[in-house]
């Protein structure tokens, strides 16, 4: 499926301006430069779907991927959060646009929260997550840029999580440890997007 047609349908800077709710829908969210644009590309093995970019912020938007012919499936990959630089202006709007997005969608499946393998779950994770905890969004975690770390550190990440996940409640309780950099783990991200589409 994700290898076949996939459209960009819009960037949409608020609810409003979202296409209707006619299909199941998965969010890609975390940190600016957390590679969120990459692993969607990856997902769907095209390299220039989603814009990618060194500078932190490149995302502003929500921008919708319909995928298959006819579509039955949406991807939406978000802005990130937690650009240290950001003008508190754009982190504002950020978090109002995402949490109007969070809470009023009511076709999204599920949200991947994806974590750089390097950093591990920061405060402006943990904030996030309750976020998505209070919106009763489900969530699961996904590992990005394992390529840059040792395997014995993802599996240390892999160790710690389940103590981290009961304090929240609507979190997905398997980790996904990805490289879009070397395609790793991008089988099972497939297969965890259609389980999720399908809920
Ligand atoms: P914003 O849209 O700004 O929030 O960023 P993003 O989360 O979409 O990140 P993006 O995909 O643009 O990637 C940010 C940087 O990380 C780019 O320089 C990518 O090449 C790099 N990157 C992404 N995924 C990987 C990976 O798996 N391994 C390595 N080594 N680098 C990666
Ligand atoms: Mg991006």
């Amino acid at each position: 499926l994700f290898t076949g047609p996939i459209a960009f349908v819009k960037s949409a800077p608020t609810m409003d301006d979202l296409p209707p709710a006619n299909l199941p829908e998965v969010a890609f969210a975390g940190r600016s430069n957390v590679g969120k644009s990459s692993l969607l590309n990856a997902l769907t093995a095209r390299k220039g779907l989603a814009r990618t970019s060194n500078t932190p912020g490149r995302t502003q938007l929500l921008n919708i991927f319909d995928v298959g012919e006819p579509a039955v499936l949406r991807l939406v990959d978000m802005p990130g959060y937690g650009y240290a630089e950001a003008p508190k202006k754009m982190v504002d709007a950020w978090k109002r646009a995402v949490f109007d997005y969070l809470r009023g969608r009511a076709n999204l499946k599920r949200v991947l929260l994806l974590i750089d393998s390097r950093r591990g779950i920061g405060k402006v994770d943990e904030d996030v997550m309750d976020m998505l905890d209070s919106a009763a969004v489900s969530y699961q975690i996904v590992l990005t840029k394992t390529d840059k770390v040792k395997e014995s550190w993802v599996a240390k990440l892999r160790e710690d999580l389940p103590a981290l996940l009961k304090r929240h409640p609507a979190s997905f309780p398997s980790l996904l440890a990805t490289s879009s950099e070397k395609n790793h783990g991008i089988e099972d991200l497939r297969a965890a997007v259609l389980g999720a589409a399908k809920d």
